[in-house]
């Protein structure tokens, strides 16, 4: 399937799935919850369909579109049903004050993604500073990070089709500095800008 399946069937599910739709995308959603997931294809249209919890992908990009704390059970549990896909990790793993991380300093949740994914799987960090309602109106840079050039190359096109700019800040290492992103964001959110109808991006000047 040319497309994206997407596991879960929250805010961002619904803003990734939307803008899939939009782009044309076939889009495939697989949710713990049955209900939410029909309830969920039913609002995005566009012929999306519901895909069974726990089986294969339809898609050879699928995002997780899951709570951080669910990111890594998730895929150990699907397990070889991910082998050979790109699992794109958009978790912010926030400590319970949003002024620091949930985990260690050494790594991310994509990196532990990485440790249980099944052989020929890559895991790709995208998505995660960005509030899904600026998904919804607006057109934000979206960073990206990972170690496998062909699995970000399918990544970035699914982002450049839905008319986004990919930008690939590095290898998964990176992965923790965009979760660092996603806690400025919301430390902007909060105080410096006071809403959240913003997106980080990045501006070029020449000479
Ligand atoms: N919302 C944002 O603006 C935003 C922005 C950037 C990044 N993110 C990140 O994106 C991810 C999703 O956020 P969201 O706002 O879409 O959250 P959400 O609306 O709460 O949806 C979370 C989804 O994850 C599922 N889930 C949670 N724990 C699970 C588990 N252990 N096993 C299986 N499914 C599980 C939920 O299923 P049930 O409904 O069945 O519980 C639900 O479908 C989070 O990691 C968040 O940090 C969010």
């Amino acid at each position: 399937m040319s497309g994206i399946s997407i596991i879960g069937t929250g805010n961002m599910a619904r803003a990734i799935g939307t803008l899939a739709v939009a782009g044309g995308n076939a889009v495939e959603v697989m949710g713990r919850d049955q209900t939410k997931a029909d309830e969920l294809v039913k609002a995005l249209g566009g012929g999306a369909m519901t895909g069974p919890w726990g089986a294969v992908p339809a898609a050879d990009v699928v995002i997780a579109a899951l709570l951080a704390d669910g990111v890594v059970p998730v895929v150990a549990e699907y397990g070889d049903a991910l082998a050979g896909k790109v699992i794109v990790d958009i978790g912010n793993p926030f400590n319970a004050t949003f002024d620091g991380l949930a985990h260690g300093d050494e790594t991310s949740i994509a990196q532990e993604v990485a440790t249980v994914a099944p052989a020929g799987a890559a895991v790709v960090k995208a998505f995660n500073t960005i509030f899904s309602q600026v998904l919804a109106n607006g057109r934000p840079d979206v960073f990206m990070a990972g170690d496998d050039a062909r699995a970000k190359a399918s990544v970035a096109a699914f982002i450049e089709g839905v008319g986004l700019r990919p930008l690939d800040v590095g290898g998964l290492q990176m992965a923790r500095w965009l979760a660092g992103m996603g806690l400025v964001t919301v430390g902007l959110a909060g105080n410096g800008i006071g809403h959240g109808g913003f997106a980080l991006g990045v501006s070029e000047f020449a000479g």
